[in-house]
């Protein structure tokens, strides 16, 4: 089959590589259909990612069909669609039975990390029992893709962590494919305001078409002035970091209002400094958290009855023999205006 490669820090390469195999009873395997690419897998290529060795086919998104199950699988069957969730879960230790699946000690985030993923034909899913979610007929698939990874992440992580509330002032600092996956789900609240941060003007229109109340350009560096202008010196109740560098987390830390939380999202590669000088006395939250995928039957309903359009993050259709075009695509996305490349194998 053909699967998508990493070869080490900066290579990858599309090439034949055998069947996947039931390794445990409680595996399945899936013929996948669609998958995607993530910004991690990029964090992948450039080295930040230790527990990816070389040799590792990537990808931890998609949807697709079962085409084998071990003896212990009961609840999917041959020929069933499926959604993969990122994060592989027991459902039987300490953390699972917690709803922590991210930190599952049998599996949490391994796929396309430490077992070998979804950008191929063929993927072997371990726990497929409770790592596995059926498709309803008639859903619209491209869609479902979305559900994997990066709207259960801007929900659990962003929106759910950040307490967003009715009539709430919410900044989410990062217009990427997770920001704006916050943005489509913090409105499930309703909150009154909602500014969005980025240096990239196409992210930030499609902001405003998301729902976004305000967007601020922080090419100049003045997006905390501007964000304590437009709420009057107050500060925004949720700060949603969604980047994952030190100024952006910095900047949720500087617009936080007395009682806010900070919710981070960023994977941090390098040291943050928290301004606890600043910070001791306005009665604050900060959470952080792997996304668990504990919302996906949730926001799958939300998708069937309309609430929310996932599909509005795809911009661009590969096939899987041109995956490679595909990352290049997703990775120059101030030049090609990517959000989700969607690739059909
Ligand atoms: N916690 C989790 O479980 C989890 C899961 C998936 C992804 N992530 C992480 O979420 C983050 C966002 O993912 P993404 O795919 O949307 O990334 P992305 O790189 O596509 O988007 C980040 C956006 O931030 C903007 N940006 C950069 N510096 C900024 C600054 N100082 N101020 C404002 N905006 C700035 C960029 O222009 C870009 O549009 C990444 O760090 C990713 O690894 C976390
Ligand atoms: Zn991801
Ligand atoms: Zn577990």
């Amino acid at each position: 089959m053909k699967a998508l490669v990493y070869l080490g820090p900066g290579k990858k390469t599309l090439e034949d590589r055998p069947m996947p195999q039931i390794a445990a009873p409680t595996d399945a395997i899936i013929k996948i259909v669609k998958t995607t690419i993530c910004g991690t897998d990029l964090h992948i290529l450039k080295g930040d990612v230790p527990t990816c060795a070389r040799g590792r086919i990537l990808g931890h998104e998609g949807i697709g069909v079962v085409d084998k199950v071990g003896g212990a699988v009961t609840a999917f069957h041959v020929g069933d669609r499926v959604i993969v969730s990122c994060i592989s879960s027991c459902g039987k230790c300490d953390y699972c039975r917690r709803g922590m699946y991210s930190h599952c000690v049998n599996g949490g985030w391994i796929l396309g990390n430490k077992i070998d993923g979804t950008q191929a034909e063929f993927v072997r899913i371990p726990f497929a029992d409770t790592s596995l979610y059926h498709i309803p007929a008639g859903a619209d698939e491209d869609a479902l893709v979305m559900l994997s990874d990066i709207l259960p992440t801007g929900f659990e992580c962003g929106v759910l962590n950040g307490k967003v509330q009715p009539g709430s002032t919410i900044a989410i600092v990062g217009a990427g494919p997770i920001g704006l996956a916050a943005l489509l789900t913090a409105q499930f609240y309703s909150p009154a305001e909602v500014i969005m941060v980025d240096m990239d003007d196409n992210r930030l229109q499609l902001s405003s078409r998301f729902g976004a109340t305000t967007i601020i350009n922080n090419k100049d560096g003045r997006a905390v002035e501007k964000i304590m202008k437009v709420t009057g010196g107050r500060g925004v109740d949720t700060a949603i970091e969604a980047v994952g560098v030190p100024a952006s987390f910095i900047t949720c830390e500087d617009i936080v209002a007395p009682g806010g939380i900070i919710a981070n999202i960023g994977v941090h590669g390098v040291k943050v400094d928290l301004h606890l000088e600043r910070l001791w006395d306005r009665n604050i939250a900060i959470t952080t958290r792997l996304v668990d995928t504990v919302t996906t039957p949730l926001l799958l309903k939300t998708v069937q009855s309309h609430r929310i359009d996932p599909k509005r993050l795809i911009t661009h259709h590969f096939k899987l023999d041109k995956i490679v075009d595909a990352y290049d695509t997703f990775g120059a996305a101030a030049k090609t205006n990517a959000l989700k490349v969607l690739i059909e194998a």
